[in-house]
């Protein structure tokens, strides 16, 4: 534990005096953590062919917890697959990585560089070990899918959702300041694929200084959907291990 702040201490030794008085830490107050339906994924990738479905995918998957407006973040703490080893075994079911050319360890070590080394100024975030467990902790609080399967949504090709519907199911569990995001298929349909929910420091429901959803970050472009559309209707399709890239053909 001693080690990354000293080597964060070093680094910022190093910076003149000029820029390290603009420099602010931990100032971010909110956070986004966001699920992805896998059944959705394949889609949402310009090439579907970079796509893999493990079997043992069944449900919601963690894509990430990234605090924003975080400014600046020390990113000279290296993470390394030893420091999450005890958590390995439900991180692989929970936060897999669904890309072929992208190791399960790869993709947390990329959200961990990118966003953990951020949040880690917080108390109960301030190790890969705690952040990861926080990531695990709260898939576990949004079980998104018992919530939509006691309202009565479940995967289908054939029936196509109100968003008021699903919005109404989650309200329960997630609180209004979600966003519902979907993707076109290739055949220009609705296809729900992910849920950013909004966490306060503190990881209470909702925040009041969220600012612009565009400054949500995220690893590439392709990643990104769109609001679901109100006026659309959207499927939620069924996780298909077959044909992931045509869950309906
Ligand atoms: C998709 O990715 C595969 C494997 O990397 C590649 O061979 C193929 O050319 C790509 N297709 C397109 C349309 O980019
Ligand atoms: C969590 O943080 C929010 C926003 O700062 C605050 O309103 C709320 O009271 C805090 N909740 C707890 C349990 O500390």
């Amino acid at each position: 534990m001693l080690l990354p702040l000293l080597v964060c201490a070093g680094a910022s030794a190093l910076l003149s005096s000029a820029e390290s008085k603009n420099k602010q830490f931990c100032t971010w107050t909110c956070a986004i953590f966001t699920l992805q339906w896998p059944g959705a994924f394949c889609q949402s990738l310009d090439n579907t062919s970079l796509c893999k479905l493990p079997p043992e995918v069944n449900g919601w998957l963690i894509h990430g917890l990234w605090p924003q407006k975080t400014q600046t973040c020390c990113e000279c703490w290296p993470m390394f697959a030893s420091d999450v080893q005890e958590v390995r075994g439900t991180l692989e079911e929970k936060w897999p990585s669904l890309l072929k050319s992208r190791s399960s360890f790869v993709f947390w070590k990329d959200e961990w560089r990118k966003h953990g080394t951020c949040a880690a100024c917080v108390e109960g975030l301030n190790s890969p070990l705690q952040y990861f467990q926080m990531c695990l902790k709260l898939r576990q609080r949004f079980d998104l899918q018992k919530a939509l399967e006691d309202a009565g949504i479940k995967p289908s090709c054939q029936r196509l959702y109100k968003l008021a519907e699903v919005q109404e199911a989650l309200f329960p569990l997630t609180g209004s300041k979600i966003e519902i995001q979907c993707i076109k298929d290739d055949q220009e349909r609705e296809v729900w694929f992910q849920v950013k929910i909004q966490l306060s420091r503190n990881m209470s429901l909702g925040c009041d200084h969220f600012g612009d959803t565009n400054d949500i970050r995220s690893d590439r472009r392709r990643f990104w959907g769109h609001p679901c559309p109100a006026g659309e209707g959207l499927y939620y399709v069924p996780i298909d291990h077959q044909r992931p890239l045509r869950p309906c053909g």
